[in-house]
């Protein structure tokens, strides 16, 4: 099941999921997740009393802390059965050795579209974890997630983020 509030992704990935009875794009926003998990699409597809894998992956920067992405990454744990697992990833500038002239090119490139991209710390990004157990090797920076390749072999201005995997108990 994808979710995307951008008009123009939604209907990419229609045309992409034509024909697919086991997937579907939902339009609607993260900062409403009651509006997701009531969703006739959701409930055709996903069975919320079995484990299933909720993916947030790079999306999270783009929710400002005004909208309160903590409450709607809870409301969406909430929905979840024991033993669902939640991946995420989320930019940021910790632990980067940025030159202060790089640091914040990303976030001027985003906000030139008003579409604003947060940098959060490692700590703030470790609290979207609360009420799941980390699964190894925890919240590290994205090459070093269980990589395939040597993480010193990536472009670290590439991969500015963190990358989790979560268990609920
Ligand atoms: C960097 S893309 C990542 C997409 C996908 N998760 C992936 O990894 O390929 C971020 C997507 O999040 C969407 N997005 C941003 N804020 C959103 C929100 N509040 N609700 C739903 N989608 C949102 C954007 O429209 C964009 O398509």
């Amino acid at each position: 099941m994808y979710v995307d509030h951008d008009p123009v992704a939604v209907a990419h990935s229609r045309a992409v999921l034509e024909g697919n009875d086991g997937a579907d794009i939902l339009a609607a926003d993260l900062r409403k997740p009651r509006e997701i998990l009531n969703s006739s699409e959701v409930r055709r597809l996903i069975d919320l009393n079995r484990p299933v894998a909720l993916l947030l992956v790079a999306i999270l920067h783009f929710v400002e802390d005004a909208d309160d992405p903590y409450a709607a990454v809870t409301e969406l744990r909430e929905a979840l059965a024991p033993g669902s697992m939640l991946v995420l990833t989320h930019a940021s500038y910790d632990g980067v050795p940025l030159p202060p002239e790089r640091a914040g090119e990303a976030v001027d490139v985003y906000q030139s579209i008003r579409n604003p991209l947060i940098m959060r710390t490692r700590d703030e990004i470790a609290r979207f974890f609360e009420g799941y157990d980390m699964v190894e090797p925890g919240l590290v920076p994205m090459p070093q997630w269980r990589p395939d390749t040597a993480p010193e072999d990536e472009d670290p201005y590439a991969f500015s983020g963190f990358a989790g995997v979560g268990r609920t108990a």
